[in-house]
C-alpha cells in the first residue's frame, strides 16, 4: 500500500506533551476526512499510549525520549509510539482488562487502545523499549480515491 504522508515527533516524557502528541496527531490526520467520532477515539488511543510510555516506560521520569511517527497509508492511518524505557516482562498479561498492579489504574489502556482502533501491535523487549503500533482505517471515499490514483 503506497504511503501519501509521514511526520515524526520526538518528545521528553513530561505529561505536558500529551496534550501536544494528540494536537500534532490530529492535525496529521485532519488530511483525510475522519469523523468526530473517529478523531476522538484516535486521540484517547495516542493519549493512552504515550501515557504508557511516561507513566510504566520511563517511570515519570521527565529525561526519557518518546517517539511518534505518523503515517497516511492508502488505507490507513498508522501512529507508531516508542520508548526506550523498562519494557514489559509479561505482555500476554498486560494486554488484558485490569492487568496493572497499581489500585490506582484501571488497567483499561490497551482495552481502549483495541477498542477504539482497528489494529493494536505491541512489541516490547524487557529492560530495553516498547513500541505500540496502532492502525485506523480511512475514511470510505479518501481510501477509495487514494487507492484508484495508485
Ligand atoms: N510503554 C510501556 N512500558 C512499560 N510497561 C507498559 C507500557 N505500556 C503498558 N505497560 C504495562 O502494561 C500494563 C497495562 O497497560 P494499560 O494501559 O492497559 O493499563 P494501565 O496503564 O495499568 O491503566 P490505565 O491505562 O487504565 O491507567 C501497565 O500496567 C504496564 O504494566
Ligand atoms: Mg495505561
Amino acid at each position: 500500500m503506497g504511503l501519501h504522508n509521514r511526520i515524526k515527533l520526538e518528545f521528553l516524557s513530561l505529561p505536558v506533551n500529551l496534550r501536544l502528541a494528540r494536537i500534532a496527531v490530529t492535525a496529521f490526520a485532519s488530511e483525510v476526512d475522519y469523523n468526530v467520532n473517529d478523531i476522538e477515539e484516535i486521540k484517547v488511543a495516542v493519549s493512552e499510549a504515550v501515557s504508557n510510555a511516561i507513566i510504566h516506560g520511563y517511570l515519570e521520569k521527565p529525561d526519557g525520549v518518546i517517539t511518534i511517527t505518523a503515517s497516511l497509508w492508502s488505507d490507513a492511518l498508522e501512529i507508531v509510539v516508542e520508548d526506550q524505557g523498562k519494557g514489559i516482562e509479561d505482555l500476554e498479561n498486560a494486554l488484558q482488562p485490569g492487568s496493572g498492579d497499581d489500585p490506582e489504574r484501571m488497567g483499561l489502556g490497551f482495552v481502549f487502545m483495541r477498542s477504539f482502533m482497528d489494529e493494536v501491535e505491541v512489541t516490547t523487549e524487557p529492560g530495553q523499549s516498547t513500541t505500540v503500533r496502532l492502525r485506523k482505517r480511512l475514511p470510505g471515499e479518501v481510501q477509495a480515491q487514494w487507492c484508484a490514483e495508485k
